[in-house]
């Protein structure tokens, strides 16, 4: 079965290929990339991946997510954040912030997070969302310990997402947690605060999505579901 025959125009004009599609359907046009069969069972392996393809490609931030919450009211809100790590074995994401900011005031009273990575070089975007759950505290003690040490006195000193008179206002905040720990320059270990740590997104739901130049773009979602081959039931869906 063919898809009908193009007659070219603007849509498909990026391509440089207009006359020639006037005469050809998508089927014939040159391969693009796509989500390549056999599938996995589960979508952890690809979507790590899929990081590791991204970090290779040299892309600034390629850890970056989107990530959704929504509070008690039922609306949305939306910023970015890191994704620290990525368990394949039990199918989570992990993000770290601080646990008194807007999102984990969400996160306490609807425990439920959507995010989406986007890979520009790549042509390629991921989606997760499931329910939330806090890191053990050993796991969020480590990735503290691995930060930079202005990070570390970052989190102590910023009430994230509470106002603060002035910018200076917040400088001065910062010098005196850096004082408590020695200066911005000392050795003291910085702990890690009790007000910070990581969430994981245990996932219920993934869609990988690889972009097409000639918008035939192709999805794939993975719903868990206990009963279905490796715990996750497959579809591929319309772009
Ligand atoms: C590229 C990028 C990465 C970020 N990574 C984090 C992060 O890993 N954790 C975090 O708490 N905030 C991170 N932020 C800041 C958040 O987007 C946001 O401003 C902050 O977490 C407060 O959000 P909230 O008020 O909704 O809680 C990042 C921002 C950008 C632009």
């Amino acid at each position: 079965m063919r898809f009908q025959r193009q007659r070219g125009g603007p849509f498909l004009a990026p391509c440089g290929r207009s006359a020639r599609l006037a005469k050809v359907g998508f089927q014939e046009l040159p391969s693009d990339p796509s989500l390549s069969e056999p599938l996995p069972d589960s979508p952890f392996s690809l979507l790590a991946r899929w990081l590791e393809e991204a970090r290779a490609t040299g892309m600034a931030n390629p850890d970056v997510m989107a990530l959704a919450t929504a509070g008690a009211d039922g609306r949305p809100s939306l910023r970015m954040v890191l994704c620290r790590g990525l368990d394949a074995a039990r199918g989570h994401v992990v993000f770290y912030t601080n646990r008194d900011s807007a999102k984990a005031r969400e996160l306490a009273q609807r425990p439920y997070a959507s995010a989406a990575l986007y890979w520009e070089p790549l042509s390629r975007q991921a989606r997760i969302s499931g329910s939330v759950e806090e890191s053990p505290p050993a796991e969020s003690d480590a990735y503290f310990a691995s930060r930079p040490r202005l990070s570390q006195l970052a989190a102590w000193g910023s009430r994230q997402s509470r106002p603060i008179a002035s910018r200076d206002a917040l400088l001065e905040r910062l010098d005196a947690v850096a004082a408590r720990f020695g200066g911005v320059e000392g050795e003291a270990p910085v702990s890690r605060p009790p007000f910070w740590g990581g969430y994981r997104i245990l996932a219920s739901r993934v869609e990988l999505w690889v972009g097409s130049r000639v918008r035939a773009h192709d999805r794939v979602e993975w719903i868990r579901e206990a009963s279905a081959p490796g715990g996750w039931r497959r579809s591929r869906l319309q772009p």
